[in-house]
């Protein structure tokens, strides 16, 4: 059993809890000492709830890093955005292995001195891109790779969400408050939040790598400061085009991300509301769904896969996944199979390409 803290998470914190379910899920490691929060009245509040060592509850990260360095294994760091690179920068310079949440950092300078950080350290860094941890995720990209679709010709993703169609930082909303401010949320509110996902799933899942971009963010909402809606064509090194969408402003939608993969063989769609079945569309052929669980899954959707078919799997389940492979290459040397820090470090880029592009009237910018 490996050992871990937290970084974030504290009293009404959105996903901090999540990452400790799922690592309770996972069953790997065991959470022993956390900074959960600025306020250490706050901290002693949450780690008295876990049932945690009241000194091993911890004022700053800084002063948790330096005193636990050897004690645990790795730490968590899901703050606010602001707080990831001087937290993981910490972790990684007291020796401890690190998984930040998404985006990564604030600059791709700062990403692009982490991974640095943790490359001559030998330490691992990995970043939850949580929808790599999905079964039929997998699935996708396990197909593709051995050519089922044959060669592809255009992605479309889009990663609508509707929780921000109001001015929610105006009422003192916590999530909402620090994503909208632009020192804080670093500069973009929801490219970064969900427009990050996709940037990620796409060449994951494909293979292919982006090579040029055209964004336009927009702001829906009157009176926000931040992006809450963009679109993004996309170029990719195979010659492939895609399209993506994302929004925080788009009414009524709750998270609605869609992968769509269209091959010169076939075609591919899933959707993360419905986790457990892939849509295959064979070229001249009628459609099929793959459904999650069942015994022609591919071998790595079959590993990430853990209830029987028609019992739903999803989010906790994929945070899981990405954990196992983590804790497998702390643990065991196991080669990187979970989103790293040279993948969050990309993320960064993008949201700047994306920036750039947008302020220049949407123009064509090669990464
Ligand atoms: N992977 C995903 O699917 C996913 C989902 C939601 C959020 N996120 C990311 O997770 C991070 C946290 O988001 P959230 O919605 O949980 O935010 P949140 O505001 O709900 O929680 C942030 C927590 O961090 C604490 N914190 C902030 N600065 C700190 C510091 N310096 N030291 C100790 N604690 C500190 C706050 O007190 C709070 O408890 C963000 O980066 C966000 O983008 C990722």
């Amino acid at each position: 059993m490996l050992k871990y803290a937290m970084i974030g998470g504290g009293p009404g914190a959105f996903v901090g809890a999540v990452h400790r379910r799922a690592l309770m899920l996972n069953g790997q490691a065991k959470l022993v000492a956390g900074c959960f929060s600025r306020d250490l009245e706050k901290s002693h509040a949450i780690g008295a709830e876990l049932g945690l060592n009241e000194d091993r509850l911890y004022a700053t990260p800084e002063e948790m890093a330096r005193l636990e360095a050897g004690d645990i294994d790795f730490a968590v760091v899901v703050t606010s955005n602001e707080a990831h690179y001087p937290n993981v920068k910490s972790c990684l310079e007291h020796g401890i292995h690190v998984m930040c949440d998404k985006p990564f950092t604030h600059t791709s300078a700062q990403a692009a001195e982490l991974v640095e950080l943790a490359r001559s350290k030998g330490l691992t860094l990995g970043v939850t891109y949580t929808y790599a941890g999905y079964p039929m995720v997998r699935q996708m990209k396990e197909m593709i790779a051995r050519g089922d679709i044959g060669e592809i010709r255009f992605i479309n993703c889009e990663y609508p969400q509707g929780w921000l169609a109001e001015m929610l930082e105006a009422t003192g909303h916590i999530q909402a408050s620090w994503r909208a401010d632009p020192a804080r949320s670093g500069g973009v509110l929801s490219l970064g939040d969900v427009g990050t996902h996709v940037e990620y799933l796409v060449p994951h899942v494909t293979g292919l790598k982006l090579t040029r971009l055209a964004a336009r963010l927009d702001t829906l909402v009157p009176g926000r400061q931040l992006d809450d809606n963009g679109t993004i064509l996309t170029e990719y090194d195979s010659g492939a085009r895609g399209m993506y969408w994302y929004s925080q402003a788009a009414t009524g939608m709750v998270n609605g991300l869609t992968l769509r993969i269209f091959g010169s063989e076939g075609g591919l769609e899933w959707h993360q509301e419905d986790p457990d079945h892939l849509r295959h569309m064979p070229l001249g052929q009628p459609a099929r769904t793959i459904v999650r669980g069942t015994p022609d899954l591919t071998p790595g959707a079959q590993a990430f896969s853990h209830t029987p078919p028609g019992h739903p799997e999803g989010w906790l389940l994929a945070f899981a996944n990405i954990y196992t492979n983590f804790c497998n290459t702390i643990a065991h040397g196991a080669a990187p199979d979970f989103p790293t820090g040279e993948d969050g470090l990309r993320g960064v880029q993008f949201i700047e390409t994306c920036l750039e592009s947008s302020r220049n009237d949407t123009t064509w910018i090669q990464l």
